[in-house]
């Protein structure tokens, strides 16, 4: 292993990529036998995303992906964290494969092994076939089932190539942004449904876990990605902590405590009791949703601060005030607490503050709280507003201090004993950030989404130097 004298060195083998998602860059909506899937039907209706932006061509990786893995070749990095559509691999969301679908993948792992760059797959970031929508979605005990056959399916033709597995991403965005503010796709306003679609996110992922075991070779790995923060108390006040406590189960410990101890935070629970009744709730999903992971992925982008309350008096207008126009993201009122700003915090355009510490402490907190168990960030970035100025550069200095002091976070974390094995930046590309569309611009390579030329951004010039050397420097780059 090469030291670079007055560096932060990473691990030897520590993995570096970057992370995309299949609706976000794919673009090619309906070509070779792709059908819709919930994002297509959510983002082409009227006033669900910003300027009625949708994914229809994206970046046109389908299209393009040689040059976009040649685009990461040409920058050293180590792995590539992607994740496959299933409406490409399976229309109808059952029954037979979509053999040109899938071929695509097959395609792009290859090209990737090629290059020397390892592919991690997620098997869903939230594009779910419309059709399984139509019978309900992860609202309908039946989905899981489904999944656990798109898993195996995806296994059987990838798993000789690869071997890092991410059941699903953020299922808290998939249920509660998606089911109980209805500002993601399938666009429902139900708290009683988004209950119901965690825990069949939950059980997704249990079944899928042992799915892809019965399919892929021996020693490939196996893990989920939930997005999590720290929650801080406004105020060190009693309520105010308790209020934090509270906000913390709703976004961390719903998803975490099943997976990793297989039951739900108590007081949560008691919350949502008459949601989860017998008759949905089945004796023994508990222990289905613990299936054994060989790893967490964390995306981490902000910490959250709350206060006690209801009103947003002390709450500083913060939905107003740090969040895009369509990216407001008020608390639910039965968790009696109301998010503030961060003072004085810079922020990216998304509106998040940038809180590097709270990265470490993230990492710290877990593994304080569920033992060493190996770590991956499978996403961490921000968006800014980039343009190619007359020289044809992209200059970016925010992103690359973001990097910076994120990537120092993450080897603090390291040193502190926290089994950290890669990271992954979002995002490879400028791309449809959802209900944002195409106003956020977090890659590390610009796209001008007219001409699809892409541009690598001066930060894509940092992170080339950071996976060559496994080091971040310490001089500003
Ligand atoms: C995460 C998503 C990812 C991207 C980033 C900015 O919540 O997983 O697709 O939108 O946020």
């Amino acid at each position: 292993m090469t030291v670079l004298p007055g560096a932060l060195n990473f691990p030897e083998g520590f993995l570096w990529g970057t992370a995309t998602a299949s609706y976000q860059i794919e673009g090619a909506a309906t070509a070779d036998g792709r059908a819709p899937s919930i994002w297509d039907t959510f983002s082409h209706t009227p006033g669900k995303t910003f300027h009625g932006d949708t994914g229809d061509i994206a970046c046109d990786h389908y299209h393009r992906f040689e040059e976009d893995v040649d685009l990461m070749a040409g920058l050293g990095l180590g792995a590539y964290r992607f994740s496959i559509a299933w409406p490409r691999v399976q229309p109808d969301g059952r029954g037979p494969v979509n053999q040109p679908g899938l071929d695509f993948y097959r395609r792009l792992v290859d090209r990737l092994l090629q290059k020397g760059i390892r592919p991690v797959v997620t098997l869903y970031h939230w594009d779910l076939p419309q059709p399984l929508q139509d019978d309900g979605g992860w609202v309908n005990r039946a989905t899981p089932d489904r999944f656990a056959d798109f898993a195996s399916l995806v296994a059987g033709a990838l798993g000789d190539a690869v071997h890092l597995w991410v059941t699903l991403n953020e299922p808290w965005v998939s249920a509660f942004v998606g089911h109980e503010l209805g500002q993601h796709a399938p666009g429902i306003s139900s708290t009683s449904k988004a209950v119901k679609a965690a825990h069949n996110l939950l059980r997704a992922h249990g079944t899928a876990v042992r799915a892809l075991r019965a399919s892929l070779p021996a020693g490939a790995q196996v893990g989920i990605t939930l997005n999590l923060a720290p929650v801080h108390p406004a105020t060190p006040a009693e309520e105010d902590t308790r209020a934090a406590e509270r906000v913390s189960d709703y976004v961390n410990g719903w998803f975490l405590d099943p997976v990793l101890r297989g039951n739900y935070p108590e007081q949560l629970h008691a919350r949502y009791a008459q949601m989860m009744t017998e008759d949905f709730v089945h004796s023994g999903d508990m222990a289905d949703i613990k299936a054994d992971i060989d790893f967490l992925g964390v995306n981490y982008y902000t910490t959250r601060t709350v206060a006690s309350g209801r009103s947003n008096d002390r709450g500083d207008h913060y939905s107003e005030r740090v969040a895009t126009p369509m990216g407001r993201r008020p608390l639910p009122p039965y968790l009696d607490a109301v998010q503030t700003t961060v003072p004085g915090a810079a922020r990216t355009t998304k509106g998040w503050a940038i809180q590097p510490d709270g990265l470490r402490e993230l990492l710290m907190w877990l593994t304080s709280r569920y033992g060493r168990l190996p770590l991956y960030v499978t996403e961490n970035g921000a968006a800014f507003s980039d343009y190619v100025d007359p020289n044809g550069a992209v200059h970016d200095p925010e992103r690359i201090d973001y990097l910076r002091s994120h990537f120092t976070a993450a080897h603090q974390a390291i040193t502190a004993g926290v089994d950290l094995r890669g990271y992954f930046v979002w995002s490879l590309l400028d791309n449809f950030e959802w209900a944002d569309g195409y106003s956020q611009r977090f890659g590390l390579v610009f796209v001008d989404f007219k001409s699809q030329e892409r541009t690598a951004k001066r930060s894509a010039r940092f992170m080339a130097e950071v996976c060559q050397t496994n080091a971040v420097g310490p001089s500003a780059t």
